[in-house]
């Protein structure tokens, strides 16, 4: 049967110390809510409803894109409270009803699959998720008695003796409808924290003698919840460690998997060289045989196969065809499509260009607006002048041509086929094709000056 699923996202999650709500902090370059959303469309759901507070329209925004309902928590009166505001989703529900939180990222599909199906091979009024965890500090607390779960004891409700129990209350559940809606009536805030606890929910199904079920998860990371910035940079950590192992089982070779970061809506071919340090993010596809050195980051870009990129560069919205090689120290920033075989080197900038095949800037220039043909060789510390302050204009360099060190290309501007800029040169008006352009002041030789200066400057001077 479908469940209706209901996340719990009104906090603000006040131990984030953080102006944004907790949900919307980011896990591997996504929201927390939308880890959620995910695991929860997993399971194939009747309806997804998200109960929201805090920064409700900001958080909203974070779900477009997946099919939800919203209702509001407008005062943040506990976990019981915010899915007493779901109550008339939970009345028209077919199916079970799974509660999840925003605050629990890493909890995959499978475990709730496994928890739905415990709930109905069990016949459970509630059926709970928990872990053994090593340090479990904060959470609310399992307490069993000869085995049957009995109830769950928050951390600040807790005795000394229950503070020891290391089985701990993931915060996810699946409840049988019309149990739940009558617990929630029941539930009050008669504790430390003057909340309504949806976990007191357990001890109401004992009392009335219906039959409670739990799931202990075997790995703990999975249920953890990030309360604090300590949690979620451990959850960054679980969430790497998955990625990059699924990658490195597709044959992808990673020399520091720990410095290594993969966004989730990145691809990567066979053979791929990741060395540390690298982060590859966004919508970025990297082709078979690339090697990427340390400390380079990859947004919305895509490489084709054979490409080199060298230590330290910045690659934004780009293409690289086979065998393209970029940096050190090199950024491309959004439209910039380097050709097959071409180079671009250290401390280039490359900004909304195509650079043909096997073209090459090697050494410190700025290329902006640019359509560069095949074959092209661009000196050391060439620029092309885009901009008049006002407007950005085009450069175009046809297949073949030599551009010396040194010059600027003042925009808008067409450098002919095959022609010669010599270094230095200040090129303004358009180079025919096979022409030489030259624009220099010529060189005044003063013979004997330097010796001159330094003995009218009182002999200071050393030759
Ligand atoms: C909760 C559980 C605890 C469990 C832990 C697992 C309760 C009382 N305690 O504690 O047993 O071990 O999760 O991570 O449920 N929220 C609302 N409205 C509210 C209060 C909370 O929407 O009025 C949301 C929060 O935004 C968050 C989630 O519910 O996403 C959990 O709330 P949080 O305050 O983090 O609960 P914990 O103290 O972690
Ligand atoms: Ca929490």
């Amino acid at each position: 049967m479908r469940p209706t699923v209901i996340i719990l996202a009104a906090g603000l999650g006040t131990r984030m110390k953080s102006g944004l709500a907790k949900a919307l902090h980011c896990l591997a370059g996504r929201p927390l809510l939308q880890h959620v959303l995910d695991a929860a469309r997993g399971t194939g759901p009747e309806r997804i409803v998200l109960v929201l507070g805090h920064q409700a329209d900001v958080v909203r925004k974070a779900a477009d894109g997946y099919r939800t309902e919203i209702v509001l928590q407008a005062e943040q009166l506990g976990t019981g409270h915010a899915v007493r505001q779901a109550s008339e989703a939970i009345a028209s529900a077919s199916g079970p009803i799974l509660i999840l939180c925003a605050d629990t990222p890493l909890l995959t599909t499978g475990t709730l699959a496994a928890l739905l199906e415990l709930h109905a091979a069990s016949r459970a009024a509630v059926t709970l998720i928990s872990a053994k965890a090593d340090n479990p500090f904060g959470y609310g607390r399992v307490v069993r008695s000869a085995s049957r779960v009995m109830r769950i004891v928050e951390e600040k409700d807790a005795t000394a003796a229950q503070k020891k129990i290391k089985e701990v209350n993931a915060g996810i559940y699946c409840f049988e409808k019309k149990f739940l809606l009558s617990a929630l009536g029941d539930i009050n805030k008669n504790n430390v924290q003057g909340e309504y606890y949806l976990p007191d929910t357990i001890a109401l199904a004992r009392k009335k003698k219906l039959r409670v079920a739990a799931l202990l998860c075997e790995d703990p990371n999975e249920v953890m919840g990030v309360n604090t910035r300590e949690d979620l940079s451990r959850a960054e950590h679980v969430v790497q460690r998955r990625t990059n192992r699924r990658w490195m089982l597709e044959g992808v070779t990673m020399l520091d998997p720990e410095t290594t970061f993969i966004g989730n809506t990145v691809s990567l071919g066979k053979d791929v060289l990741l060395y540390p340090n690298v982060r590859l993010e966004g919508k970025t596809s990297v082709g078979e045989g690339c090697t990427i050195y340390p400390g380079t980051r990859v947004i919305d870009s895509v490489l084709a196969s054979g490409v080199t990129v060298n230590d330290c560069s910045v690659i934004e919205e780009s293409e690289l065809a086979a065998g393209a090689t970029v940096g050190p120290f090199a950024h491309l920033r959004p439209g910039s499509r380097i050709g097959p075989r071409a180079r671009i080197g250290n401390f280039v900038e490359v900004k909304k260009s195509i650079i043909g095949e096997g073209s090459k800037a090697n050494h410190l220039s700025y290329i902006g607006d640019a359509t560069i043909g095949k074959d092209v060789n661009i000196g050391a510390g060439v620029i092309t002048c885009n901009y008049d302050g006002f407007e950005k204009h085009k450069t175009i360099i046809e297949d073949g041509v030599f551009v010396g060190s040194d010059a600027q290309l003042v925009a808008p501007v067409k450098i002919g086929k095959g022609a010669l800029i010599a270094a230095g040169a200040t090129i303004t008006r358009d180079v025919p094709p096979e022409a030489l352009a030259i624009s220099r002041t010529p060189q005044d030789i003063r013979e004997g000056f330097a010796s001159r200066r330094r003995r009218m400057k009182g002999k200071k001077g050393k030759t």
